[in-house]
């Protein structure tokens, strides 16, 4: 993991927040690699989600929550950690989360076993709205996205006009005061969440769950997770919120051990029924095929964005050996990205950088494909140099512009350029005019 963690802060994917003031315990910033990760993420997760389908629409809701809503969700009372306190060395603890030795719970700080009785921490973040800070001015930054999802339905359903079974998805913040963050951006206190309720009749629940989790294993593969890593853990009766029929978690081999990245539960109609009984609203559905009226069932498929993104950065970790300038073998780092989530789809090279004649041709090709996916040019360096450093990023495609290119040796090769594959390092000559379509193909 210290290899990752290392590569995530030289290669600009992901930094401490707040680092030159020591840091904030949990929190994290994305840098310019990282950046573009976490967007082709998110983008891909929408379009499979929401623009590939006609049951699915999208909701951008507020940060800053009511605290009614979350009374009525139960968050208030109830979205507790146990928390104990070690009065050797005063750290405070997750409760189940303490390793024992010889049957006694002891702090993993100091080894100090006399620890005081678990009691329960609430995680929501809470703040005021306006220039007064009592009891009626309190508002709570959202703990899951999901429950503006439930107290906009009716008005999402109303102009939608959606027929059952039908989805609302959001992708956005959430906030959890979690008592010890930890494992790189794994647990954080701010993180985002892509989120679908899938609203559907009662009977159809389970068979939906099925579903669900079926599509959620196939996005996995389609964004390049390895299978193999990934487990399905049916959450037995006695884990399961009360009011969830069915749930199972979607879970990642990561190098700190088997975690969860995506729960998929039925949560029944829970959530819509505590809405109606604190807001005195009617959030039902009216089937004008049967006539009847009820509240609709909701299955929930609820990623992590920063937990998936390690899990895409883990993944793609991998060590080989690859010869230098001099033709002497030497380990290469590289991040085998499934080219359709790569910060960077191509990286352009001039095979000289003090030959103009290259250099222009080379800002050319730049030029094309840059309206077409993210570009990195860089004329720096020995070239060998050069691929290392788009293969410790992942990029997948590498262009050279050479003298062929120019013309200068044969009038057949010239306008074509090598095209570089990261993982084979393999190298193909390719037209520059069929260079857009041969690279997207690829990325799409
Ligand atoms: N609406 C249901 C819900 O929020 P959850 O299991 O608490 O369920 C869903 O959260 C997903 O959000 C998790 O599977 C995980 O990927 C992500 N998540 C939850 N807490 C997190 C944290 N502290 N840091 C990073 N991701 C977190």
């Amino acid at each position: 993991m210290e290899k990752i963690v290392s590569l995530c802060k030289r290669r600009g994917f992901i930094f401490q927040a707040s680092e030159i003031y020591g840091g904030l315990n949990g929190v994290w910033d994305y840098g310019p690699l990282g950046t573009e990760l976490k967007n082709n993420l998110k983008q891909y997760w929408w379009k499979v989600i929401v623009r590939d389908r006609d049951d699915v629409v999208g909701l951008d809701g507020s940060i800053l929550t009511h605290p009614a809503a979350l009374e009525a969700s139960g968050h208030v009372d109830t979205f507790t950690d146990p928390m104990v306190d070690c009065r050797t060395c005063k750290a405070r603890l997750r409760a189940d989360q303490l390793a024992e030795k010889n049957g006694t719970k002891q702090c993993p700080n100091c080894g100090g076993k006399d620890l005081t009785e678990a009691r329960p921490f609430n995680l929501m973040f809470q703040t005021h709205m306006g220039a007064s800070a009592d009891p009626a001015s309190i508002a709570y930054l959202r703990p899951e996205t999901a429950q503006s999802i439930f107290v906009q339905f009716k008005n999402v359903l109303d102009v939608s006009r959606k027929k059952l079974p039908f989805g609302i998805a959001q992708i956005g913040k959430a906030f959890r005061n979690e008592i010890n963050p930890r494992n790189f951006t794994f647990r954080s206190r701010e993180f985002e969440q892509m989120e679908l309720e899938y609203f559907c009749r009662p009977e159809q629940g389970m068979d939906l769950l099925a579903y669900w989790l079926k599509e959620r294993i196939r996005f996995y593969e389609e964004i390049g997770i390895n299978r193999k890593r990934l487990h399905i853990l049916d959450v037995p009766d006695k884990d399961r919120a009360f009011y969830s029929k069915g749930t199972f978690d979607i879970e990642y081999e990561f190098p700190f051990g088997r975690q969860e990245l995506e729960g998929v539960a039925y949560r029944t109609d829970y959530d819509l029924q505590q809405h109606i009984k604190s807001s005195g609203k009617t959030l039902d559905y009216f089937d004008e095929e049967t006539k009847e009226r009820f509240v609709p069932h909701v299955v929930e498929p609820s990623a992590g964005v920063d937990r998936t993104v390690l899990a895409l950065i883990c993944d793609a970790y991998d060590e080989d050996s690859a010869p230098d300038e001099k033709g002497k073998m030497e380990t290469r780092i590289v991040m085998r990205f499934n080219p359709r989530m790569a910060p960077i789809k191509c990286a352009v090279f001039p095979l000289l950088k003090n030959k103009e004649a290259l250099v222009a041709k080379a800002r050319e090709v730049q030029a094309l494909l840059r309206s077409h996916m993210n570009v990195f040019y860089d004329e720096g360096g020995a070239i060998g140099r050069r691929y290392r450093r788009q293969d410790e990023i992942g990029t997948p495609f590498g262009v050279t512009i050479d003298f062929e290119t120019l013309g200068e040796k044969g009038e057949e090769l010239r306008d074509t350029v090598t095209l570089r594959d990261r993982d084979s390092m393999k190298q193909e000559r390719v037209a520059i005019k069929d260079l857009v379509e041969t690279i997207s193909s690829k990325i799409r």
